[in-house]
């Protein structure tokens, strides 16, 4: 059912559109790998009930990162695009896994500290083993390349150990991924203040450029975009707000940094602002087009939701047959 190639996984969570750092930290090497791998890409709905979703809004915003993905490049032929909550391995697996999984361990996670701090008012527990979903996520297709931007480095860290501390017991039951983060893109900053990854749910929507914002939406907020009081391109640690907007320019065009502080050399901000806006509208377009033919395309849709969930439930159901054996649960008669 599958090529001989290795295995890629990766999911985005359905909360909001797109943005442009999932885009550059993620779906853009989505794309570049998917012929080289065998490719499993999830929307990670599961994930996302650990903060409270309005349930039409939910269902809308599933979909239509299902269609962002397509029409981002990703070819539902070739890719396993799925939704996760459709295949119940994941939420099997990730209690099986949660037995092998410390406290302590979940305790340590950047991400559980932020988004505790971010929804005091709703501390549960599925924000708290959120690390060993994403892990069963992994594991059950026996993936080697995970590609992410760099804020997931940690829950692949914690991956590998889950999977390295079960086979020490069972054996060779799972693959050990590796992370793949991009030299650009990795981590694209809020527009306004670029101490902060860019992020879906940022209040402030001049932070944040959604991949399916207007062309006149986009450049106004690279217009507004903070800078610093020099008018020099360059990258630098001192110079976070122009560093970041160098990185998104080398991101989209695929230019190197010196080659884009040598093409600014001159002109100062307004015309690097202009030129980066510019150049991501143009990355943008496209990918808007299609969204929008796709949303009339209803049947197409439903199409590949129907036979991609077919196909990743396969190859799930083998690894969690595997799994329940080895650790000893008493065989289906
Ligand atoms: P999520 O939905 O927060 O982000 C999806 C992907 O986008 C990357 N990303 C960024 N990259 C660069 N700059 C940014 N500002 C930026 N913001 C987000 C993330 O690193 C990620 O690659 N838990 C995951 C979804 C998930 C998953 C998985 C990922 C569920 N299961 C298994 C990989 C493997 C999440 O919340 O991503």
């Amino acid at each position: 059912m599958l090529d001989d190639k290795k295995t890629i996984f990766s999911g985005i969570q359905p909360s909001g559109f797109v943005t442009l750092g999932n885009y550059l930290g993620a779906i853009n090497n989505w794309i570049k790998l998917q012929n080289d791998y065998n490719c499993f890409y999830c929307i990670a709905d599961l994930h996302t009930i650990t903060v409270r979703q309005e349930p039409a809004k939910f269902r809308k915003t599933a979909v239509e990162l299902l269609m962002q993905y397509i029409a981002a490049g990703l070819d539902p032929e070739i890719n396993i695009i799925y939704c996760q909550s459709h295949v119940h391995q994941h939420a099997e697996l990730s209690w099986i896994l949660s037995c092998f999984t410390y406290m302590g361990e979940l305790q340590r996670m950047t991400q559980f500290k932020e988004k505790s701090q971010k929804h005091s008012d709703n501390i549960n527990a599925g924000l708290f083993t959120y690390p060993v979903l994403m892990a069963s996520d992994i594991l059950l297709y026996q993936t080697e390349l995970v590609p992410v931007g760099e804020d997931q480095k940690q829950h692949l860290e914690i991956t590998r150990e889950i999977a390295s501390r079960f086979n020490k017991i069972y054996g060779d039951v799972f693959k050990i991924p590796e992370v793949y983060i991009p030299k650009a893109g990795a981590r694209v900053m809020a527009l306004q203040d670029p101490s902060k990854k860019m992020s879906k749910s940022d209040e402030n929507a001049n932070n944040t450029v959604a991949i399916m914002d207007k062309p006149e939406i986009i450049m106004s907020k690279f217009k507004k975009a903070v800078t610093d009081s020099e008018n020099e391109v360059r990258f630098s640690e001192t110079k976070p707000g122009v560093s970041n907007l160098i990185n998104i320019y080398c991101a989209v065009t695929g230019n190197t940094i010196e080659q884009t502080e040598k093409e600014f050399s001159s002109g100062g901000y307004g015309v690097f602002k202009k030129a980066v806006g510019e150049a991501v509208v143009a990355k943008l377009e496209p990918i808007q087009k299609k969204f929008y033919d796709l949303q009339n395309n209803k049947d197409y849709i439903d199409t590949i939701i129907k036979n991609n969930t077919e196909r990743a439930s396969y190859v799930a159901e083998k690894t969690i047959r595997k799994v329940k054996k080895k650790i000893g649960f008493l065989p289906k008669v």
